[in-house]
């Protein structure tokens, strides 16, 4: 063992709107000897996730929350330092939900942990939680499956410079499709479609939605992949074609709300359209992570997919650097950087 206490942030308070400095706690608590079949991970990157924000709210949802004083829940990446488990051996590389914290230490086959091994030869570790992970594999999967895209179909994604976004507009491309964007930004905007060959993207916070997607959509939209909920949800609904599919992947921009989320109110284009609006849960899908990691990987190998990741540095920043995503900050998945291999 090379440290004798970790550093953690544990959950202070259920923020209210925004997250604030005073809604974490810092902890140190000693680093306990390891017990028969457990391992410790030294944790290298944290992915920094919207669905954390929800996950700091008391309520039913599709996991329990974050109870006070615990260890805020986070996915990540890092070394095995020990093992006392078969399953794995000193220098793995491993990835699972293993908490704001700079080690995690407990059972091999803990169920929240969900420890998988990695191959860190086949891309770089921020990729392992983007792309190849719960980023890639909802974009993935959520496309394919709830979308249902077919060539030739308009598809457009919002959120398009972020992690999912980006994985949504890629695969769409591949897939044979027209890929509008919507970002905020004219630096965003631009990235998606020199960059990421999407046909075109929309900023947002240039002018209104639904006279951009007029204007890129002349076909009307087929598939709507909704990263970000309210106006920009209810301005697509505008302009959907008969039979459109509408993924319900997350909505951002409702998440630090106070008040009510603020619904579709353009709903009964779904009737006249006999159209369908469906949500989406990426864990639902987690037998099939092999055949979305294959595939993506296959592409990043050919050159027909480009992975993005905005690191932060500074496992003592993770306050401000999670209040990014919010902000608009991230150009890519955002990862925090806790230490050096
Ligand atoms: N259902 C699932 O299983 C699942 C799994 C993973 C993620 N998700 C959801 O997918 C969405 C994207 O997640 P991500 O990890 O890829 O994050 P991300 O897109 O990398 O980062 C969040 C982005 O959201 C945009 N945003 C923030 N506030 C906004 C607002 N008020 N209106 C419009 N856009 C806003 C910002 O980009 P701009 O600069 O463009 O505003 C920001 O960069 C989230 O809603 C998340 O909860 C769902």
């Amino acid at each position: 063992m090379t440290q004798a206490t970790n550093d953690q942030f544990l959950l202070a308070a259920r923020p209210v709107g925004v997250p604030k400095d005073s809604d974490w706690q810092r902890a140190a608590p000693p680093l306990a000897a390891l017990n028969d079949g457990e391992v410790r991970v030294k944790l290298l990157y944290l992915s920094l996730d919207p669905a954390m924000r929800g996950w700091m709210n008391e309520g039913k949802s599709y996991v329990r929350p974050v109870a006070i004083g615990e260890v805020m829940r986070a996915g990540g990446i890092g070394i095995v330092e020990e093992s006392k488990s078969p399953r794995f051996a000193a220098g793995d590389t491993v990835m699972g939900v293993m908490g704001v914290q700079r080690w995690w230490t407990g059972p091999a086959d803990d169920r929240g942990a969900m420890l998988a091994k990695v191959d860190p030869a086949m891309a770089p570790l921020p990729t392992w939680l983007n792309a190849l992970g719960m980023p890639g594999m909802t974009a993935y999967f959520g496309l394919l499956d709830v979308g249902q895209p077919k060539p030739g179909e308009t598809v457009v994604v919002s959120g398009a410079a972020g992690a999912v976004g980006m994985t949504v507009g890629q695969v769409a491309r591949n897939m044979g499709c027209r890929v509008v964007g919507i970002a905020g930004g004219a630096d965003k905007c631009r990235f998606v479609v020199e960059e990421l060959g999407f046909d075109a993207c929309i900023d947002y916070k240039a002018g209104p939605v639904h006279a951009g997607l007029k204007e890129h959509c002349p076909q009307g939209v087929d598939v709507y992949f909704d990263n970000v909920g309210g106006d920009i949800l209810d301005a697509v609904l505008t302009r959907i074609n008969m039979k459109a599919r509408i993924v319900i992947c997350g909505a951002i921009s409702q998440y630090n709300a106070t008040g009510q989320v603020k619904g579709p109110a353009n709903y009964l284009s779904l009737l006249v359209n006999r159209a369908r609006m469906e949500g989406m849960l990426v864990t639902d899908y987690a037998e099939r992570y092999p055949e979305g990691v294959a595939t993506i990987a296959r592409w990043m190998k050919e050159g027909t997919f480009k992975a993005k990741e905005h690191v932060v540095e500074g496992f003592e920043n993770f306050p401000s650097a999670l209040l990014m995503l919010f902000e608009g900050k991230n150009l890519g998945k955002l990862v925090l950087k806790v230490a050096d291999a």
